[in-house]
């Protein structure tokens, strides 16, 4: 990414990433789903957000259809916007991770190569991509916000499985399979891995 502005300089903090996450007690990391419309991102990041505050964990989800009416309300579908929707939240991630606090992101994120970009500008270990599996058919014939229906009438262009691409992870850290088990499996599953991987020893 160029950076447009010149003259500019690094400003370093008295306060450490290390020292902050040591007011928490817990480690920062981003969990990035990505999936289809009506795969469960929302739904699993929602379930994992209250488990992990269960455990006394201090988390953040950023959500497509809240960051896209805020942040984001300048970006539409196109895979132009879709590019600039994903670079901002992953430089809105990165900046949460580096605050100490575990981010649950939930985004279609389309795209390999700009879900690889968010990976490449975070640190090793704070980018967790996490595939929301479930295929078109299967949320198709959910449906929860009817969009699907209104998309094959052909009333919403570029939608993401219908008229639109989605790119599915070919090397994510963990695959859910949100088609075939329940949100409680899906949590359980994203929970024991950040347990397994060391992220929630502090
Ligand atoms: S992304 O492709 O840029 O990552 P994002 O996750 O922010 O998408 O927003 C997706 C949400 O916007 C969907 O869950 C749906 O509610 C809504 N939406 C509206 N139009 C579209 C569209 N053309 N394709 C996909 N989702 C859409």
């Amino acid at each position: 990414m160029s950076v447009k502005s010149k003259n500019l300089t690094w400003h370093e903090g008295q306060v450490s990433r290390t020292s902050r996450e040591e007011l928490l007690g817990q480690k920062g990391v981003t969990l990035w789903l990505t999936g289809l419309s009506g795969s469960g991102k929302s739904t699993i990041a929602v379930a994992a957000e209250a488990a992990l505050r269960d455990q006394g964990r201090l988390t953040y989800i950023l959500d497509g259809d809240n960051v896209r009416q805020g942040l984001n309300s300048n970006l539409g579908f196109s895979p132009e916007d879709r590019t600039e929707n994903i670079r901002r939240i992953g430089e809105v991630s990165k900046l949460f991770t580096d605050t100490g606090v575990i981010v649950l992101t939930a985004f279609i994120s389309p795209y390999r190569e700009d879900r690889d970009q968010v990976r490449e500008i975070m640190a090793d270990g704070d980018f967790l991509e996490v595939h929301v599996s479930a295929d078109v058919e299967t949320c198709e014939s959910r449906d929860v916000k009817g969009l699907y229906k209104k998309a094959r009438a052909g009333e919403i262009p570029n939608f993401t499985g219908i008229s639109a691409p989605y790119e599915a992870p070919e090397k994510a850290e963990l695959v859910v399979d949100s088609g075939a088990q329940t949100v409680e499996e899906s949590v359980a599953q994203i929970l024991g891995f950040l347990q397994d991987k060391g992220y929630l020893k502090a």
